[in-house]
């Protein structure tokens, strides 16, 4: 209760002011003197994906307690990805601070994190890196999945799915109108390999959050004694000093960027690795990536790469079974939150049952490269595409560009009979990167054109300056950079250029002469969009780095650099 004492002149007096008022709460000079463990509650109305916030909370409130500490929760925002407009990952960085700072100003000797969906473990770790005090993450855990027809179903690959099917006249209104009553079978994160599942397992790997963490469902009483033990272990490492930057480290990272390819994980995963590791003054090197990513097979028949759902990775062993099959790829001396190393704790968990969820090596759900990094004149600070949940003959493929010059012009004229467009053209948004937006909406799955849907097409090459969700499947490249809003050659791009993809060579071109682009670029020069005069939305304009840093803001990332994460192989 001594910590960061506000200041009225007198520390003494400070400390009088805050006890006499905490204590109206009824709290006795014993409960005071503990070890304070603070929990972020991210529960809102507006958050399904964190609808079991009550019970955690009283869970992690156990668990302190059980060790002797006096567990204290306080809100921060929450953010749903369908409540949050323009775009949840617009506010993520908000988020951020509002945690960073909360932590900061609150006397706690550790902070329990709950978060879950998708924006949300992000914001809570980079904060947490920035506020630099023992954290423990806790993530929510998924939703159970539902059912359709006799057919299982869980969100959102089956949203997109369903959805498909409508816009290309196969299922009618009130179908999908049951579908949507279907999908989400109760509180809890998205069922698949979405952004959500792939924090959650980003953050078991990388030791932050307790071994088995990442999987129980929302509603299971697996989550709440995780959340427990959570609380009981939040009070050893408040008495440990085992600050956030002693366990999110290259290593970590190392295995995080792992893990996520091998979970045939959200491309979002790159993104905010990226912005936590900046946080704490390590770049995130993309080639160096796409290296492990030719080393990595994915291993979890989770959709949307496989077939299967969260709860059924959790029946399978979870992330340790994961961990376990990839032991020689990952550093094992890497320290997690419990003391005890990677390696120690995987020693100690039994992996031989049977199951179908996780497979071994030799028999991989893709070989390798589950997310490859492109370069090339189109993108000459690189862009990705998640090749896993791709379709194979489209990894290589050079096309026509039909361009839309950004999402109010690509709304408008989609769905137009009059669009010229075939299926082996190339769909091409400008515009929705971090500044163009703003806030790099999960806008690039370009949905197919109807007439073409109606036809059967399924698939198509589309490239954006945006990010997709992890729930999508596609062969859909992301996060071109430089954006098109600051001047990335992405702006330059016009209808009936010829793009080139090559998934094999790593390479997205556009086959236009350099005098050509430099011609277009002095004719029509991009333009950012306009600074507006006041606000959040001033500051993310003004700050926003690119994706390949993380999207952060510039003034939230680490004073000074200390590496590249994964290190040069
Ligand atoms: Fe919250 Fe998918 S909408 S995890």
């Amino acid at each position: 209760m001594t910590r960061g004492l506000p200041n009225y002149g007198d520390p003494g007096f400070s400390l009088f002011l805050r006890k006499a008022f905490i204590k109206g709460a009824g709290y006795t000079d014993d409960a005071l003197d503990r070890t304070v463990v603070g929990i972020v509650n991210t529960g809102s109305g507006f958050n399904p994906c964190h609808g079991n916030m009550p019970q955690l909370i009283e869970a992690v409130k156990r668990g302190v307690m059980l060790a002797g500490g006096l567990p204290v929760d306080f809100p921060t925002i929450s953010l749903h990805e369908s409540f949050s407009n323009p775009t949840s990952m617009y506010l993520r960085n908000l988020m951020s601070m509002d945690t960073e700072e909360m932590i900061k100003a609150l006397p706690l000797d550790a902070v329990v994190l709950i978060g879950g969906c998708d924006k949300t473990v992000p914001a809570q770790l980079m904060g947490a890196a920035s506020a630099g005090i023992p954290a423990i993450q806790l993530v929510t855990g998924s939703m159970l999945t539902g059912g359709h027809r006799g057919e299982r179903v869980g969100a959102c690959t089956d949203c997109r799915a369903f959805w498909g099917l409508y816009r290309g006249n196969e299922i009618d209104d009130a179908e999908i109108s049951e579908v949507n009553s279907n999908l989400v079978g109760s509180v809890g994160t998205c069922s698949v390999m979405g952004t959500a599942s792939t924090m959650a397992g980003i953050a078991e790997a990388m030791g932050i959050a307790l071994p088995g963490s990442a999987t129980p469902p929302a509603v299971t009483a697996d989550r709440m004694r995780i959340a427990e033990q959570t609380g009981t272990r939040a009070v050893g490492i408040a008495r440990e000093r085992l600050t956030v930057d002693k366990i999110l480290t290259e290593s970590s990272f190392e295995n995080a960027l792992r893990v996520l390819l091998a979970l045939g994980g959200s491309t979002n995963g790159i993104v905010h690795l990226a912005a936590v590791a900046g946080r704490l003054g390590f770049d995130l090197d993309l080639d160096t990536f796409d290296q492990l990513g030719r080393e990595t097979p994915v291993l979890v028949n989770l959709k949307p790469a496989g077939t299967d759902y969260m709860e059924d990775l959790h029946r399978a062993g979870g992330i340790p079974m994961l961990l376990d099959r990839l032991r020689d790829l990952l550093d094992l001396d890497a320290l997690t939150i419990t003391g005890r190393t990677l390696g120690e704790e995987l020693d100690a968990i039994d992996t031989s049952f049977d199951q179908e969820v996780v497979r071994p090596r030799e028999n991989p759900i893709y070989p390798a490269g589950s997310i490859a990094v492109l370069r090339g004149n189109l993108a000459p600070a690189g862009a990705i595409i998640k090749q896993a949940a791709a379709t194979a003959e489209l990894l290589e493929h050079t096309g026509r560009a039909v361009v839309f010059e950004n999402s109010a012009d690509m709304a408008t004229r989609i769905d137009s009979d009059d669009l010229d467009v075939r299926a082996d053209d190339v769909l091409v948004l400008k515009n929705i990167g971090p500044t163009g937006a703003p806030g790099m909406p999960e806008a690039g799955y370009i949905p197919i054109p109807k007439k073409l849907a109606r036809q059967g097409v399924k698939d198509m090459v589309r490239i954006s300056d945006g990010r997709m969700s992890g729930t999508a499947r596609g062969t859909i490249v992301l996060h071109v950079s430089p954006e098109s809003a600051v001047g990335g050659p992405l702006a330059y791009v016009r209808d009936g250029d010829t793009i080139r993809l090559s998934v094999a060579d790593r390479v997205l071109a556009l086959e236009v002469s350099d005098d050509e682009l430099t011609r277009r670029a002095e004719d029509q020069p991009a333009t950012r969009p306009e600074t507006p005069a006041r606000g959040y939305r001033k500051l993310f304009v003004d700050e926003v780095t690119q994706a390949e840093h993380g999207a952060d803001f510039r003034f939230l990332q680490a004073e000074s650099k200390r590496g590249s994460v994964p290190r040069t192989r």
